[in-house]
């Protein structure tokens, strides 16, 4: 039986694109930094999500997953807290993805916002493929087998998340149902004691009968807290809230990562396909050549033309990275003149230098010692397989997939 706590547990992978650059480290890896500490965390490289778009040439995969897992090294991402791995090292995936795909209708693949939205955007792919019809189902598998509860993503991936709970619902409907499932249930409210019991109870009505929404959080609460009933109990007492059999995946829900608030060098968002990067662990020397040579407000072409900071994407970066003296000495010194362009970028290209000191002293630990990414690697991965293994054997037992003797 499980001894999860799915709500404790985070899950969450990422593409292996190439290297990263600091629009990733101020989204997503401070995010990960933080939740690490807070919770029990899974990260991994999604080398088989690259596959489906990437099939044709396949080549760049590999090293390019290595330099990722260094960035998030870089970011601080430690795997004394987290537990760090690469998809295909853990087979389970796919196992899961394949029991998954008996029961996933294909409407439900065809309706996913980003099937249809990323084949006309990559309209010279040829995506037409199963793989990539299953991309989203391939997810729910990275998620589900985990039993995570909580999964950091953009809000480009709400969709993703959205087809993992009900691809659980599904699956939790049609084996979670046991013999015995109602009795059991009955017979573990009982055990709480009369008082919990009760509430329990009243909470499950006013969940079943009218939708309430809140009545379902206290009930699961009120589960969490019980010292008296055994894993396997609350497990079915968590699914006979919602009516159903045992719960044996849990739904996740999506922890929205917050919109980047990162600029790139041209004042859009940043990213690779803009060309508009500061790599998370570009050299000073090169973030210096990079922000000298950045476009400013068109107005300024002379020293003694006043300039707007509204209209400098050199602001954008001062508004990430500036206290408000500097900000306002900015604003003062640009729209009277008082100072030049590259003065005004000193303490940008001083403070991303400051920022990345860490990151290059942690990364250099690594760069150098490719057996030491490749080791804590290869742990994450054992980690990883064992939680995996044992929410697949209780996904082959619901399924009539034991062939034990
Ligand atoms: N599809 C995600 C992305 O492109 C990457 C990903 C794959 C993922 N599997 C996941 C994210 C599981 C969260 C959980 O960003
Ligand atoms: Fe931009 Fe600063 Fe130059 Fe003003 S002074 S135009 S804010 S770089």
């Amino acid at each position: 039986m499980s001894t999860v706590d799915s709500q404790q547990r985070v899950l969450s992978g990422m593409r292996p694109t190439g290297k990263l650059h600091l629009g990733h480290y101020h989204g997503v890896l401070k995010n990960w930094v933080k939740l690490q500490h807070e919770f029990e965390c899974f990260f991994f490289v999604a080398d088989w999500h690259a596959l489906t778009t990437n099939y044709d040439d396949p080549s760049g995969i590999e090293a390019s997953s290595w330099e990722m897992v260094i960035d998030w090294l870089a970011a601080g991402v430690n795997p004394g807290s987290a537990t760090l791995f690469i998809q295909s090292r853990v087979p389970e995936h796919a196992e899961l993805h394949l029991l998954l795909s008996m029961i996933t209708p294909l409407g439900w693949l065809e309706r996913v916002p980003t099937y249809k939205d990323q084949q006309e955007k990559l309209r010279e792919k040829d995506l037409a493929t199963y793989g990539f019809l299953g991309y989203p189902l391939l997810q729910s598998a990275d998620i589900l087998i985990y039993r995570a509860g909580r999964v950091p993503v953009g809000a480009d991936q709400v969709s993703h998340i959205e087809i993992t709970r009900e691809v659980a619902r599904r699956f939790n409907h049609l084996y979670g149902r046991e013999p015995g499932f109602e009795e059991q249930a009955e017979a573990a409210i009982t055990k709480m004691g009369k008082k919990n019991a009760k509430l329990y109870r009243t909470l499950k009505r006013r969940y079943q009968e009218e939708g309430d929404l809140e009545a379902l959080e206290r009930a699961r609460a009120l589960l969490k807290e019980q010292q008296n009933i055994s894993l396997g109990d609350r497990e079915r007492l968590y699914g006979f809230i919602e009516g159903g059999g045992k719960v044996i995946l849990p739904e996740p829900q999506a922890l929205l990562t917050p919109e980047a608030k990162m600029p790139g060098l041209d004042g859009q968002k940043m990213s690779k396909s803009y060309n508009n990067t500061i790599g998370l662990r570009e050299e000073p020397d090169s973030v210096a050549q990079k922000i000298r040579t950045m476009q400013t407000d068109p107005a300024r072409v002379r020293l003694t033309d006043p300039g707007e900071p509204e209209k400098c994407p050199v602001w954008g970066l001062h508004k990430v990275y500036s206290d408000t003296d500097t900000q306002a000495w900015v604003q003062q010194g640009c729209r009277s003149a008082g100072i030049g362009c590259l003065d005004c970028k000193k303490p940008v290209i001083d403070a991303i230098v400051e920022e990345q000191k860490p990151l290059h002293a942690r990364a250099r630990e690594y760069e150098g010692n490719p057996e030491l990414v490749a080791s804590i690697i290869e742990e994450g991965c054992e980690q990883a397989r064992d939680a995996a293994r044992e929410t697949l054997e209780e996904v082959r037992q619901a399924m009539g997939l034991r062939f034990r003797r």
